[in-house]
């Protein structure tokens, strides 16, 4: 027999025992049997170096192609025998069932409550400022035309430091952050924690949230801190939400004001809730101003401004009925999941 017929040969027997391999271990075997470095095939081509000179040509082909046929057949058998497994291990699966659904995330109410607020205040042309929550007792207080005898700077109304810096007790502190940083005019709304000792309980926490504005130009008037915060109520609960301002003492604004909104729950009696403070910025706190600025560019003669700050918790507790505003932080998902 020559080596060509053996080699066509062989080239058949592994063809037949590849077809009929079950596995891919009996199938490598083969391949092992054929083509590995003691195998039938590999052995001709060991013997190459016998052939005659004129031979050679011929038989290298003829070895390349049994190799190469040997080699696709092992291929396609491999990929056959996948495939069956792939299928077996899916058999009796439909795969057309719908997924199981994952829970999705929400933003929390209180940043949806922020988001909502900050778009509306910024289409009436408030810019976003920010100032540090760790604070001095100067721009928390001193700045702000509160003296050293004034309640809320007692110990046991603040968190002092060692330092004698303190945790904000409002973000009024940003007035004067940006006050000191830019002249007028100044349009900026800054949204922040600010903390204080209160006993928590379904009202109080002792972080909370609040968003401070402040508007200081050449003739800015008390009717266009009534229209602004106004138009903001009622495009935050709605058209017919109704306003109240009511005369209050803050020592920073001059006149000074609490805001009242008509709360009506269904099913309940209509109920004014307290959301805001807001004034005239008085115009001691210009001074201050001044004199840490050093020079006059907040004039009391010539500059005018309003100012408010109100709770972003109770707004989030107004826009959903939450009754206790401590479920804002607990981070239950049963809560939590009504926002998604
Ligand atoms: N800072 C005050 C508070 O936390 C709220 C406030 C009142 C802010 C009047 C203002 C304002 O800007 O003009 O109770």
């Amino acid at each position: 027999m020559t080596v060509k017929e053996d080699l066509v040969r062989l080239q058949s027997e592994a063809i037949e025992a590849i077809a009929s391999t079950a596995d891919e271990a009996s199938l490598d075997k083969v391949r092992v049997a054929f083509l590995g470095k003691k195998g039938s095939i590999t052995a001709i081509s060991a013997s190459m170096k016998d052939v005659p000179k004129e031979d050679k040509k011929a038989m290298g082909q003829a070895l390349n192609a049994a190799r190469t046929a040997v080699t696709e057949a092992l291929d396609a058998r491999k990929q056959a025998l996948q495939d069956e497994a792939d299928a077996k291990s899916i058999e009796g699966l439909d795969v057309t069932m719908p997924a199981r659904s994952l829970p999705t995330g929400s933003l929390h109410p209180l940043t949806i409550i922020k988001d909502r607020a900050i778009q509306i205040l910024r289409r009436l042309g408030f810019a976003l400022a920010e100032g540090p929550e760790i604070e001095t007792e100067f721009h928390c207080f001193d700045a702000l035309n509160t003296p050293e005898d004034h309640p809320a700077r007692n110990e046991s109304d603040t968190f002092y430091f060692d330092s004698g810096k303190l945790l904000r007790t409002h973000t009024s502190t940003v007035q004067v952050r940006t006050m000191e940083s830019a002249k007028p005019p100044i349009k900026i709304i800054a949204p922040g924690s600010a903390y204080r000792r209160d006993e928590i309980d379904a009202t109080h926490l002792s972080v909370f949230n609040q968003l401070e504005g402040l508007y200081v130009d050449s003739d800015v008037r008390l009717s266009d801190l009534k229209g602004t915060l106004e138009f903001f109520y009622r495009a935050m609960f709605g058209d017919q939400t109704e306003v109240r301002f009511r005369p209050h003492f803050f020592p920073f604004t001059e006149p000074s004001f609490e805001i009242d909104v008509l709360l009506t729950v269904k099913g309940e009696k209509p109920k004014w809730i307290e959301v805001a403070g807001c004034g005239m910025v008085d115009p001691a706190v210009f001074d201050a101003v001044n004199k840490s600025r050093g020079d006059s560019a907040y004039d009391p003669a010539t500059t005018t401004g309003y100012a408010f700050g109100m709770g972003l918790d109770r707004l989030a507790m107004i826009q959903w009925g939450i009754k206790d505003i401590r479920l804002l932080i607990e981070n239950d998902i049963r809560f939590l999941s009504q926002f998604a």
